[in-house]
């Protein structure tokens, strides 16, 4: 049965950060072909997408730069849809979970689990900040990893050796919000019983897809399946999310991956009022495009939710890619290695269709694929500008030169020409398919070997040679050309819309749907053509150097700054610190050093020498008298021979120089700081 709608979602962003070419291979670009391709063949379709605006990590950028979640969200949820929208990511509509309609929408299906007595009620222990009065959530607690001793482990996990960890693992753990041991406390959550609906459908319908998605992905589903499911807490002890609508719940939200994948529900809702259509209708699909950390909640946990709520459809394909790396390592948004959507268009002004194109060509579909700016050269130079370019440039150029931009007749046509008419149809046969099986690097390697063949006839044939001797000639071939250029244009709207509407405008002709090009389209003899320009231009050397050294650079300023953000240390770690008031009795250069001041402090009653690298600011004798902040109880060093006992605090004046730290008033030497 063909199917009425399909309703066809791409994973909701983080909105905590701009997006990067990651994401485009992972989820967006694919879908965004899919859609313009169901598009094209006249299917009813809605895009969905948004932002996933809720969940621990947003929190804890809001704290990092003293605002609020909603401040982070509203400045990311701009930037990543207008990066979205400079790409031709064509969404019917890009929402949003902070908006009114989602929370409600979420929580009226929170309610409708609820009243159907789905949820596992629980209580359990979980660490609590005595000192802010809250739940923490695992990513706010960090100690020792139990398996490499990695001081700085969060809750879940230890960045340092890779150890999924639970809080109750680490080994003397802290508040990140108050640096204070936090205390176990009991608290009440629901869970989604997952173990028991894998025994009761779950299994089954999931080993139903073995043949129909892709091996990566049922593949990962079954080995879930193989471990056994265990049930799911859907809500946590936060403020910011949306909140459990059940009496006595103040404190809890939902999880974040419990209201994100309804998300695509409520922005369907924004969209149309015809939704249920698209959700509820058993002849409606729903595909959900998404990268492979993913999979989990878009096979298992949002299937069980729709199935347990018992109105909805659940997904028909869940086309997963894996992961795009960077000049061979793993993009990675805190090590800023990345390319980043906005960035790119800063330094590659109008040139979407180029990076989609390259991307398209190393979609990681199946594998892990890794884009590099030297590939990136290549398809441009090699394979748009080369073939594709160079075919439609040239075709038009002849037309333009020979006959004033007036298609020429197609006279007879011999077996050649015929030959490369069918070709045409073949493509177009083979691009369907491979875009219905989702191979969408096949499809666009079958668009590009139209332009080869297209190229080639050119190359052959020869129209410039025979424009003298057998002009009838030359007009069949330039035609025979032409019409390709035009399915080229038609077809290019699935794969580089911005280059569909500039060679569209060229040819001057609409663009057609899939089924009148099936039923063959001409652009007839006599039709005047527009004035060619270039598509695509050659990718100069120093533009790729740039870009790898950019890469480079910001890895540097990434150390840099990670050296200057301390963790958070708890009040018994500064207790440590004695701090004291001193007085510079004396104060010499230390022989052949630039910075070193060997200096002698009055402390209390005791005179002590600290060796301070503070001689590029000051002369000795001008500090002579001068009140300091010693740190007194650092452990004794020697430097440059010299035995040093504490450090003089310093500050930094912001360029280059440095400040004492001293009392507002007299106070006397020795006395402590605290
Ligand atoms: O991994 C992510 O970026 C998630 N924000 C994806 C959510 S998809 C859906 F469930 F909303
Ligand atoms: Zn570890």
């Amino acid at each position: 049965m063909k199917p009425s709608k399909h309703l066809i979602t791409a994973a909701l962003p983080y909105a905590n950060g701009p997006v990067h070419i990651g994401h485009l291979a992972g989820a967006y670009l694919p879908a965004d072909i899919y859609v313009r391709f169901l598009r094209l063949k006249g299917e009813h379709v809605k895009f969905i997408c948004g932002s996933d605006e809720h969940g621990v990590p947003i929190t804890l950028r809001a704290r990092k730069e003293h605002t609020t979640p909603q401040a982070i969200v509203d400045k990311y949820h701009s930037v990543i849809k207008k990066s979205f929208e400079d790409f031709g990511i064509s969404f019917d509509i890009y929402h949003r979970t902070s908006d009114a309609v989602h929370h409600e929408t979420a929580q009226d299906f929170f309610k409708t689990l609820y009243a159907k007595n789905v949820f596992i009620e629980e209580v359990s222990e979980q660490y609590f900040d005595e000192a802010t009065g809250m739940f923490l959530a695992d990513r706010y607690i960090t100690g020792t990893c139990p398996n490499c001793s990695n001081t700085n482990a969060y809750g879940d996990q230890c960045e340092k050796c890779g150890k999924s960890l639970s809080p109750r693992d680490l080994i003397n753990p802290h508040s990140q919000l108050s640096g204070q041991p936090p205390v176990l406390r009991q608290t009440k959550h629901w869970y989604l019983p997952l173990d028991t609906m894998q025994a009761s459908w779950l299994q089954a319908w999931i080993e139903g897809k073995r043949d129909i998605w892709k091996s990566n992905v049922y593949g990962q589903c079954k080995s879930w399946i193989d471990q056994g499911l265990q049930p799911r807490a859907v809500t946590r002890d936060l403020d910011w999310g949306v909140k459990v609508p059940l009496p006595n719940s103040e404190g809890k939200v939902l999880y974040v991956w419990f209201d994100a994948p309804i998300g695509y529900i409520s922005a369907t809702k924004a969209l149309t009022d015809d939704w249920k259509q698209y959700w509820q209708d058993s002849s409606a699909r729903l595909v959900h495009f998404i990268g492979k950390d993913n999979i989990v909640f878009h096979c298992i946990v949002f299937p069980a939710m729709l199935k347990a709520h018992g109105s909805y459809i659940l997904p028909e394909q869940v086309p997963a890619n894996e992961f795009l790396n960077l000049e061979g390592e793993k993009i990675s948004t805190s090590r800023n290695w990345a390319v980043w959507l906005h960035e790119y268009l800063q330094d590659f002004e109008n040139k979407q269709d180029e990076l989609r194109y390259t991307l398209c060509a190393t979609l990681p579909e199946n594998k892990d694929n890794d884009f590099t700016w030297k590939d990136f050269q290549a398809r441009v130079n090699n394979e748009l500008v080369a073939i594709f370019g160079n075919f439609v440039n040239r075709t038009m150029v002849l037309i333009d030169k020979y006959y004033e931009g007036k298609v020429p007749p197609a006279g007879n046509l011999n077996q050649t020409d015929n030959f490369l008419t069918a070709q045409i149809f073949e493509t177009i046969g083979k691009i369907d398919k491979c875009i219905s099986n989702y191979k969408f690097k096949d499809a666009l390697f079958e668009y590009m070997q139209l332009a080869r063949a297209g190229n080639k006839y050119l190359a052959d044939n020869e129209p410039w040679k025979t424009f003298a001797t057998n002009p009838d000639r030359t007009a069949t071939v330039l035609n025979a050309s032409l019409q390709v250029v035009n399915y080229l244009a038609q077809l290019a709207n699935v794969f580089m819309p911005f280059t569909a509407v500039k060679l569209l405008k060229m040819l001057d002709v609409p663009q057609s749907d899939f089924k009148t090009m099936l039923a063959g389209i001409s652009i007839s003899e006599g039709h005047q053509l527009q004035k060619p320009s270039l598509l695509f231009q050659k990718i100069e050397n120093e533009q790729i150097a740039m870009q790898v050294q950019k890469l480079q650079q910001s890895k540097t300023e990434v150390l840099v700054q990670a050296a200057s953000e301390k963790a958070v240390i708890a009040y018994e770690e500064f207790e440590k610190l004695d701090l004291r008031i001193a007085t510079i009795l004396a104060a010499e250069k230390v022989a052949k050093t630039d910075k070193l001041l060997k200096i002698t402090l009055k402390v209390g009653n005791e005179e002590r020498t600290v060796v301070s690298g503070i001689a590029h600011c000051f002369n000795p004798e001008n500090i002579i008298g001068q009140s300091v902040m010693l740190l007194a109880n650092l452990a004794p060093r020697k430097i440059k021979g010299i035995e040093s006992k504490g450090m003089i605090l310093m500050a930094d004046d912001g360029s280059g120089g440095l400040a004492f730290m001293q009392p507002s008033k007299d106070v006397a030497s020795g006395n402590s700081i605290k």
